[in-house]
C-alpha cells in the first residue's frame, strides 16, 4: 500500500487541488440530483467534502490516511462545515448496519482493485433507495493518449469489474476516456479516467 501519510505531510500545496473534482459539482448539477447526506470513500484532504458539506450535505468520510484525514478536518473548519470524518480502511470499513446515504462518492480512490472492488459494493449497500454512486478514477489507457495516472494496472478504474460489482443498481452514465484535468499538483494534464453515475433501483 502507498504511503499516503507521507505523500500529504509532505505536500507543499493541495495534492488534488482546492476545489471539489469537475465531475462531482457536474453530477450534482443534475437537476434530478439532489441528495441530503453522502459517503465519500478516500476523501483524502476533504476537497470534495467539505464541499459538500457547504452545499448542506450531511457528509461522511472515510480515508485511511490519518495525516489527509487531520488536513482535512482543518480545512472542514477554516470553511465552517462539520464532517464526520473517519481514518479506516476501505479493506475492512463497514458502516453501523441499518445506516444509509443518499449518495456515495469513490473519487480517486487508489488503491488495489479488490480493495476497490469491496468498497463500491460497501458504498452501494449503503444506499437509501434511490441513492446515488459516484466514482471517478484513472482507467486503463488503450490508446496512450493519457499524461497522467499510476503506472500500475491495478490501481485502475476498470469499467466493466466496477459495474460488475452493481447490484441492484442502475448505471445512468459511463464515460471511459481521456478529459484534461486541472486539479492540483497531481491531476494537472489529460488523463484517461473512468466517470461512473448509477443509482439505486430498490
Ligand atoms: C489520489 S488520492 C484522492 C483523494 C481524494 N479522493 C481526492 O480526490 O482529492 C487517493 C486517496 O485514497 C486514500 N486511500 C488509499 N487506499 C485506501 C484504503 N485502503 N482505504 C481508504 N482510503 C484509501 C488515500 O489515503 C488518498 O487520500
Amino acid at each position: 500500500m502507498a504511503n499516503w501519510d507521507k505523500r500529504y505531510a509532505g505536500a507543499e500545496a493541495r495534492l488534488f487541488g482546492d476545489g471539489p473534482n469537475e465531475y462531482v459539482r457536474e453530477v450534482m448539477a443534475r437537476s434530478d440530483v439532489a441528495p441530503a447526506s453522502a459517503l465519500l470513500i478516500g476523501d483524502g484532504d476533504g476537497r470534495n467534502g467539505t464541499w459538500l458539506a457547504a452545499r448542506g450535505l450531511d457528509v461522511t468520510a472515510v480515508d485511511i490516511s490519518r495525516v489527509a484525514t487531520a488536513q482535512a478536518l482543518a480545512h472542514d473548519a477554516a470553511a465552517g462545515v462539520t464532517v464526520e470524518r473517519i481514518t479506516a480502511d476501505a479493506a475492512e470499513w463497514t458502516p453501523t448496519p441499518g445506516r444509509t446515504w443518499d449518495a456515495a462518492f469513490m473519487i480517486y480512490l487508489q488503491c488495489e482493485a479488490d480493495v476497490r472492488h469491496r468498497a463500491v459494493r460497501m458504498a452501494t449497500q449503503a444506499l437509501a433507495p434511490g441513492g446515488w454512486f459516484v466514482a471517478e478514477g484513472f482507467a486503463p489507457d488503450p490508446d496512450g493518449t493519457g499524461e497522467l495516472g499510476p503506472g500500475d494496472a491495478d490501481l485502475l478504474y476498470d469499467r466493466d469489474a466496477i459495474l460488475a460489482q452493481l447490484a441492484g443498481m442502475r448505471t445512468v452514465e459511463s464515460l471511459a476516456g481521456t478529459v484534461f484535468l486541472n486539479e492540483g499538483v497531481k491531476h494537472t494534464g489529460n488523463g484517461c479516467v473512468l466517470r461512473l453515475l448509477a443509482r439505486k433501483t430498490g
